[in-house]
């Protein structure tokens, strides 16, 4: 099995590692299926809440609807997450960021397992199910595992709301541009446990592309990006990430 594997890896891919300066790694909620965290479309099972597409329980009209039962579904992920550890695909890009003069990590993920896992720089496009945000003056507070959650703002004393971007929400402000500005930067792109429909994440991997990174995808399936790209890993990330630093 081991040497199989670290033949899958190409002398190219090796090589650009090696000498890369700017690395720019996009993940989705496949790294996080090792983890036991159901990713929303392909791979792991699918979530549905109390007979609710995630995609109407996370929405912008179900926080207007019903507060209450939004943070019920938030609530519920955190009690499953906070029982879950990171698999070694978020303990190696941990270990690459101090690889590369300049690394970034951005992650469509709510998870919050790169942090755990000891990534100190993170770019949440999504935000995080850690956090919580004031539905008026956006004041955001930490929410920690095992404590009860604050429910009404210390400032303005208004209700709080999950601090994750919602179905029908815009990004948070400058997280994209950030992210696409490392994007249109880095010389190595990998692409990590994503389906590659959700916009705009998607499209960071097609901005470096566009100019000249080396596009590297993982994921044990295809995905629309996967004909873009320089090279295909096809396997699981917490199997494959670890034999790219490998020499
Ligand atoms: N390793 C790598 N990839 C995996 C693994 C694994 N062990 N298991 C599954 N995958 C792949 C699947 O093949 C699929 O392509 O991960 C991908 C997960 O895709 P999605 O469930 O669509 O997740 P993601 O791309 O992160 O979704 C984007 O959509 O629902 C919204 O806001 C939510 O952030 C999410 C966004
Ligand atoms: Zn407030």
């Amino acid at each position: 099995m081991q040497a199989m594997q670290t033949d899958l890896i190409s002398e190219e891919l090796r090589n650009r590692f090696e000498g890369a300066t700017r690395v720019l790694v996009l993940t989705g909620a496949g790294i996080s299926a090792e983890s036991g965290v159901p990713t929303f479309r392909g791979g792991g099972n699918t979530a549905v809440w109390k007979g609710m597409p995630f995609d109407v329980i996370s929405s912008a009209r179900m926080v207007e609807r019903d507060l209450p039962a939004v943070w019920e579904w938030f609530d519920y992920r955190r009690s499953l997450l906070q029982t879950l550890q990171p698999n070694p695909a978020h303990y190696e890009i941990a270990r690459w960021a101090d690889l590369f003069p300049e690394f970034t990590l951005v992650t469509q993920n709510v998870d919050g397992l790169h942090r755990t896992a000891g990534s100190r720089e993170v770019i949440e496009l999504h935000g995080s199910v850690w956090r919580a945000r004031c539905l008026s003056c956006r004041t955001s507070y930490e929410i920690l595992p095992h404590e009860q959650r604050l429910a009404n703002c210390a400032g303005c004393g208004s209700y709080l709301r999950p601090d994750v971007v919602l179905f029908g929400e815009m990004l948070p402000p400058g997280a994209f541009e950030a992210a696409a500005e490392a994007a249109a930067a880095c010389e190595l792109c990998f692409v990590i446990g994503t389906s590659a429909l959700v916009y705009p994440a998607a499209s960071l991997p097609e901005i470096a592309k566009a100019a000249g990174a080396y596009l590297c995808e993982v994921n044990p399936e295809r995905t629309p990006l996967s004909a873009i790209c320089d090279e295909v890993l096809t396997g699981k990330a917490g199997e494959v990430l670890p034999l790219i630093g490998k020499s």
